[in-house]
């Protein structure tokens, strides 16, 4: 049976810099206030109207497919996850085959919030193992800043968040560098404790009749949500080690969906972890979703802190509630 394994990474952040000190100027919030309670001291904010997720994806996938040593024609099925779509509908998974001009491959939109782009490694490491495709495009980007409450009502949410994309090509291997292990969760009861309500199909556009209507920001009741979080981490990251029989100290490098730095530090105090056993950026990014785990993996990978043979556990919690885990042997 064919494996699968991260055969290339790529990249790509707005360039536009918003510092917590720019936040103090729009919102009712502090630098000291988000440093201790998040970890974040800038985020990227699209300042560019010509940027879409889709073209900020594109802009990842290229990079992801230059590092695999591919050519684009070699890609024969693309995952893309997002919660900020450029439309509705259609995904925008076939926005990037268009941009990339792709042959007519299959295109699959994730809708799994921060758990996006593990949901999608696990499925282009089942299409692998299955023999059905060879070399998987695995996006994960987000345009978070044009849909948030940037006034001091939605300070608890708006400042977590920022504006990235990522990508990996994951191609066939009979190697043993490979992806060990997927695991996927989720619990619908808590669907509304992270969400955007609408509009939707419970709420079509047309009934919206006030513009100061709350439910159209993203709500997120923050402390249950990091109480779940910090469980729901732990145990999948437990789950994935116990499959392949290994303990927290072969772990080489953890990287956590970067939700906050506090969850983070948390987990790696909870497994036992140093400091060189887990890498966060959220300082430099904020939270940006489906794009954090793949930006993350890349910088990893681009500063030498991966190399052959490491084991690498990626982990993800977010909206949905959903969480997921990958172990990889590099
Ligand atoms: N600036 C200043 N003060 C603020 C701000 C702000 N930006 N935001 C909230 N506050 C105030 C609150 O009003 C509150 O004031 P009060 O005590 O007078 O009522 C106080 O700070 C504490 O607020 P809490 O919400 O209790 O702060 P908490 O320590 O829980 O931190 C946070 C909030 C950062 C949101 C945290 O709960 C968190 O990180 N939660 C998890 C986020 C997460 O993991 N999300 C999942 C992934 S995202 C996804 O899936 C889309």
């Amino acid at each position: 049976m064919p494996k699968s394994t991260i055969k290339g990474l790529g990249f790509y952040v707005p360039e536009n810099i918003v510092t917590n000190h720019d936040l103090t100027k729009i919102m009712d919030t502090s630098d000291e206030w988000i440093k201790e309670r998040t970890g974040i001291k800038e985020r990227r904010w699209v300042n560019d109207d010509k940027l879409s997720t889709s073209l900020m994806g594109t802009y990842a996938a290229k990079k992801a497919i230059s590092d695999s040593g591919l050519d684009k024609n070699d890609i024969d099925f693309i995952i893309f996850s997002t919660l900020s779509p450029d439309y509705y509908f259609p995904g925008s998974g076939v926005l990037l085959q268009k941009n990339l001009g792709i042959k007519e491959v299959g295109a699959l939109d994730v809708r799994n919030q921060c758990s996006g782009f593990i949901y999608g490694l696990s499925i282009a490491d089942q299409y692998i193992k299955s023999g059905m495709y060879k070399n998987i495009l695995v996006v994960g980007s987000e345009i978070h800043s044009g849909g948030l409450d940037k006034s001091s009502r939605g300070r608890s949410v708006s400042v977590i968040f920022g504006d990235g994309a990522g990508a990996a090509v994951v191609s066939a291997t009979d190697s043993d560098s490979c992806i060990l292990s997927t695991h996927l969760h989720s619990e619908g009861k808590f669907a509304e404790e992270l969400a955007v309500i609408k509009p939707a199909t419970t709420f079509w556009i047309d009934k919206i009749v006030k513009n100061d209507d709350e439910s159209y920001f993203p709500y997120m009741n923050g402390n249950f949500v990091f109480k779940n979080a910090v469980v729901r981490f732990e145990q999948v990251i437990f789950e994935a080690l116990n499959y392949s029989n290994l303990k927290t100290e072969d772990i080489n490098l953890l990287i956590t969906h970067q939700a906050n730095l506090r969850i983070s530090q948390y987990i790696q105090k909870r497994l036992k972890l140093t400091d060189s056993q887990v890498f966060n950026n959220i300082m430099k990014y904020g939270n940006t979703t489906a794009a954090s785990i793949p930006i993350a993996l890349t910088e990893a990978y681009q500063s030498n802190l991966i190399k052959k043979g490491d084991i690498v556990v990626l982990a993800a919690f977010g909206s949905g509630f959903t969480w997921g885990s990958a172990l990889i042997k590099w």
